[in-house]
């Protein structure tokens, strides 16, 4: 694997003209979480998919956080823009176009700081569980680029107020969004799957 600044994998796309996808794991995860998710929903893009930097008790995650659901937005500032280095040298390096971001969980809510804070590093983002990232919303301009926002109902983590907030914060910095709330947990469910393929397919 070519030594980038992330510990990564990368799969090749196999089918010319499929987005690249940016996989952004969740807490505990790592880079080899999401890859079936990836191939599930998104068949014949390249995958690219970074481990988190951060260690939390040992787990991984792309940024700190001072309890459950409160970050720490300095740390997340920095790791938006290290994540938004890495992108650029893995299109380099693989020669890929700005990739859509798959994240769910943590890797959601980093890939929605990094919509908001470099906005020319994703071509768009797949968000299963995200919350509002940053209390204070950056001014971005995010050109109509496709989000599809999946939460759940019953989210113990992410209240719906939360990711109401987050779906209007993106439209109104321009994205084209859509929020689907499912009857579901925290917890990755089919119908995420299902929804997502969807979306893909539309790209
Ligand atoms: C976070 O810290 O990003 C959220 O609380 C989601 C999580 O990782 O559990």
């Amino acid at each position: 694997m070519t030594e980038l600044s992330f510990l990564h994998r990368f799969e090749p796309g196999t089918v010319p003209g499929r987005p690249p996808v940016l996989l952004l794991h969740g807490t505990g995860g790592d880079e080899t979480d999401l890859l079936p998710l990836g191939r599930a929903v998104a068949p014949g893009s390249a995958l690219l998919s970074p481990r988190g930097k951060v260690l939390e008790h040992g787990m991984p995650r792309f940024f700190r956080r001072l309890a459950e659901g409160v970050f720490d937005e300095a740390d997340l500032r920095h790791r938006a823009g290290e994540l938004a280095g890495f992108v650029a040298e893995a299109r380099a390096a693989y020669g890929l176009a700005a990739p859509i971001a798959l994240g769910f969980s943590n890797g959601a809510n980093i890939a929605a700081a990094t919509l908001l804070l470099h906005p020319a590093t994703l071509a768009g983002a797949v968000l299963i569980r995200a919350m509002v990232p940053l209390a204070e919303p950056p001014e971005a301009s995010l050109d109509d680029k496709p989000v599809l926002l999946l939460s759940g109902a019953v989210d113990p983590i992410v209240p719906q107020e939360n990711a109401v907030r987050l779906a209007v914060q993106l439209s109104d910095a321009g994205a084209a969004v859509e929020h689907r709330v499912l009857p579901v947990g925290h917890g990755l469910s089919r119908a995420d799957l299902t929804l997502a393929a969807q979306w893909f397919r539309q790209r």
